[in-house]
């Protein structure tokens, strides 16, 4: 890189740790973390064709350092390939990011199974997957605006069996016009993706501010078109793949600010990554705490008259 743009890169990195109110030690954490590009981590989640007691072929590692890692989950060992088993291939587990099932753990705070749920950005489909490995799926809906990424998540709903599964193509401002209502909406927003740099994967621009503001922006209205379709009493999950709290905090903030009517909840199994930049329960995973390269998430729950 030259002079100019390493100074720019710099000086973009030390604005994120500023806007994170992260600590000396934390911040070098986390840039240590991004330079060296090797935080990333799979785990595999069983599928629905999965029987009872299943146990994937390969050695795995020990739950007791995930406390919120979800039943039907497991971390293969490092240096173990998962995609190269025959189970794989007939789609008994489907191979996700470490930190995409810390999201899901979310899940394990549903007061009950979902009986309507709409992934809204749903492909390739992992968000779906854990869904599935953590309750019945009754009547689901994944939802994917991209083409070619829709095929693909109909291909893995598919072999890794989906039950009582719809694939939908509409924008969020569809859905908020549809008058439809679901009990749980999983908004997984596309987003500036500062995790993938953890990950030793390219993404340049990721850190600048018009990229963040844009991608705020974006998810905000996603937001407010999902809200429309959240039962009252049902919940909504909302996280990203990326660190500033602009795509992630502020966005939650304003939803609730703006709309009225929808709490966060509390995650028991996630306590340990509360944020610090919010008065609301909210989670954040960073690179430096070992469960892959990180993430957000926060369970908003929609008020119900009944529950005066
Ligand atoms: C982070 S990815 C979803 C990953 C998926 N939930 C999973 O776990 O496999 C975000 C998705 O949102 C879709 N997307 C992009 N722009 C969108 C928009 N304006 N509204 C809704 N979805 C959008 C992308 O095509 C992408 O598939």
């Amino acid at each position: 890189m030259h002079d100019e743009a390493l100074r720019t890169s710099a000086r973009a990195e030390q604005r994120l740790c500023e806007r994170l109110r992260l600590e000396t030690e934390q911040s070098e954490a986390l840039l240590r973390a991004m330079h060296a590009g090797n935080a990333g981590r799979q785990a595999v989640v069983f599928s629905p064709r999965a029987p009872r007691g299943y146990e994937p072929p390969f050695a795995c590692a020990d739950r007791t350092s995930f406390p919120w890692l979800p039943t039907r989950v497991r971390i293969p060992e490092s240096g173990e390939n998962p995609t190269r088993y025959a189970d794989y291939a007939a789609g008994l587990y489907y191979v996700l990011d470490l930190s995409s099932c810390w999201v899901g753990a979310a899940l394990s705070s549903l007061p009950q199974e979902p009986q309507r749920s709409l992934d809204m950005c749903a492909a390739p489909g992992g968000k779906s997957m854990l869904l599935a490995a953590q309750v019945e799926l009754h009547d689901h809906t994944a939802n994917e605006v991209n083409a070619a990424r829709r095929g693909i998540l109909r291909q893995n709903a598919e072999l890794c069996g989906l039950p009582n599964t719809r694939i939908m193509s509409l924008r969020p401002d569809q859905w908020g016009n549809s008058g439809e209502f679901f009990d749980l909406i999983l908004v997984d927003a596309p987003c500036s993706g500062q995790s993938l740099l953890c990950k030793g994967v390219k993404n340049p621009g990721c850190l600048s501010s018009s990229m963040v503001r844009g991608n705020a922006k974006r998810q905000r209205g996603i937001l407010l078109s999902a809200v429309r379709c959240v039962a009252p009493g049902g919940h909504l999950l909302y996280s990203t793949c990326t660190y500033d709290p602009e795509e992630n905090e502020r966005v939650v903030a304003y939803i609730m600010r703006r709309i009225g009517g929808f709490s966060a909840c509390e995650v028991p199994s996630l306590a340990a990554y509360r944020t610090w930049l919010a008065d609301f329960p909210a989670y954040r995973l960073m690179p430096h705490h070992g469960a892959g390269a990180g993430g957000f998430c926060c369970l908003l729950r929609r008020e119900n008259k009944e529950d005066d």
